[in-house]
């Protein structure tokens, strides 16, 4: 198998995850596989999967470990993944993080860097944050406004709101990440793999600071 380069965002519900894997995605030239984005996809699209995931995106709990896992074990064998790919919102706890570590190779170069955002910030960006529902381009009405209101600069598409993005939403998605996802942060702190950027930057300096992590985490680079 050829080495891959692996990257694992984790953050927070609103620390960026979403708008950096899709920069990383151009930066780097490695597919951004989102879990987020293919389970709302599959809600959009009324599949099998999104009618059993609907119920729990919707409340901001989690989606069982096996569909998930399933999921991201059947897209990363996808042949754009060969050289490697950027994982937004997986894995999301241990468990998840024990099954997905079983599908890589001796040689592939795994790089886990957690967008650190001060908490209070968080439901504000939420509470403002604007979608694509064409290309999924994400816009802030605050922070990164588009230019006409509701419309899609890039593709002209109809902006909307997540229906995840109420504020008692947003609070339970807090809660689920300090339950099931900061262990997991412990989880790769300990296994040396971890490094940390800060999200409250400016969007381009988010970018070019996980730019630099990540190639001063793989070996040789
Ligand atoms: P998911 O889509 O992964 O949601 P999330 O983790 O809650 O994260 P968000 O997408 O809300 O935020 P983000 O970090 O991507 O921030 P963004 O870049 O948009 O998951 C949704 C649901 O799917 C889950 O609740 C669960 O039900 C299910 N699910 C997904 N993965 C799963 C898994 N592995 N297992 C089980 N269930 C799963 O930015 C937010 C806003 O801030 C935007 O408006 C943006 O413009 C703005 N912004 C971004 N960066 C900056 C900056 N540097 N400065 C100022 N503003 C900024």
């Amino acid at each position: 198998m050829a080495v891959r380069d692996v990257i694992i965002l984790i953050g927070p519900p609103g620390s960026g995850k979403g708008t950096q894997a899709k920069r990383l995605e151009n930066a780097l030239s490695l597919p951004k596989i989102s879990t987020g984005d293919m389970l709302r996809d599959a809600i959009s699209r009324r599949t099998a999967l999104g009618m059993e995931a609907k119920r729990t995106v919707d409340s901001g709990g989690l989606v069982s470990d096996d569909v998930v896992n399933g999921v991201v074990a059947e897209r990363i064998q996808a042949a754009d993944c060969r050289d490697g790919f950027v994982l937004d919102g997986y894995p999301r706890n241990v468990s998840q993080a024990e099954a997905f570590g079983r599908s890589l190779g001796a040689g592939d170069r795994l790089s886990v860097i957690e967008l650190g955002v001060d908490t209070d910030r968080l439901v504000a960006r939420l509470t403002r944050r604007r979608t694509c529902g064409s290309c999924g381009e994400i816009y802030n009405l605050e922070s990164r406004p588009p230019e006409v209101a509701g419309v899609c600069g890039r593709c002209g598409g109809d902006l909307v709101r997540r229906s995840d993005d109420t504020e008692a939403v947003i609070r339970g998605r807090m809660d689920v990440y300090r339950a099931e996802t900061e262990p997991l942060v412990r989880f790769y702190r300990g296994n040396g793999h971890h490094s940390q950027v800060d999200g409250m930057a400016p969007i381009d300096d988010v970018t070019d600071n996980l730019v630099g992590a990540i190639r001063g985490s793989a070996p040789g680079g």
